[in-house]
């Protein structure tokens, strides 16, 4: 693991997977969600440890599993609304709480989100 990341700082793949964990649960029963998300979001857990982990300086899991990550993209299928952005990062925003993730690590990783967030919306309210 390359030293200086954030990745790093916050404890590598165990964190990212305490984190995920802690942001599914609090997706599969979010009523705002739970429209657009399949049921069982293990496989989706899945592809977003792997994606986190890239994104934050990790190792590129993410681009051998699934290839360029092309986020809005994937994300054209489903309509996100700015409610449904503001849902996804109130999951996030407790999940980093729940995760213990410290300053300065936890704004820097919740404002790098929060603009892949608005750029993931593709829909009016
Ligand atoms: C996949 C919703 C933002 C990363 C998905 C899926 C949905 C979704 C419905 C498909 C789940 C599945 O079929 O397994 C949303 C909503 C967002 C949002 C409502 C609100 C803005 C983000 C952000 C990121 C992200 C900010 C990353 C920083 C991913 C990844 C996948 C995914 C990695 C899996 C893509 C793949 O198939 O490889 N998202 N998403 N999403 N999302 Fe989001």
């Amino acid at each position: 693991t390359k030293t200086g990341t954030i990745y790093e700082a916050i404890g590598g793949f165990d964190t990212i997977d305490t984190l995920v964990t802690a942001f599914y649960k609090r997706v599969g029963n979010h009523p705002k969600l739970t429209p657009i998300f399949p049921e069982d979001l293990t496989e989706t857990a899945r592809k977003q440890r792997l994606f986190l982990t890239q994104f934050f300086g990790g190792p590129k899991w993410y681009t051998e599993d699934r290839g360029h990550p092309m986020m809005r993209r994937r994300h054209l299928p489903f309509e996100i609304t700015p409610e449904r952005r503001d849902a996804w990062l109130a999951c996030m925003d407790a999940a980093l709480t729940e995760t213990g993730i410290e300053e300065p690590y936890r704004s820097a990783i919740f404002e790098k989100l929060t603009m892949t967030a608005h750029h993931m919306m593709n829909t009016p309210d």
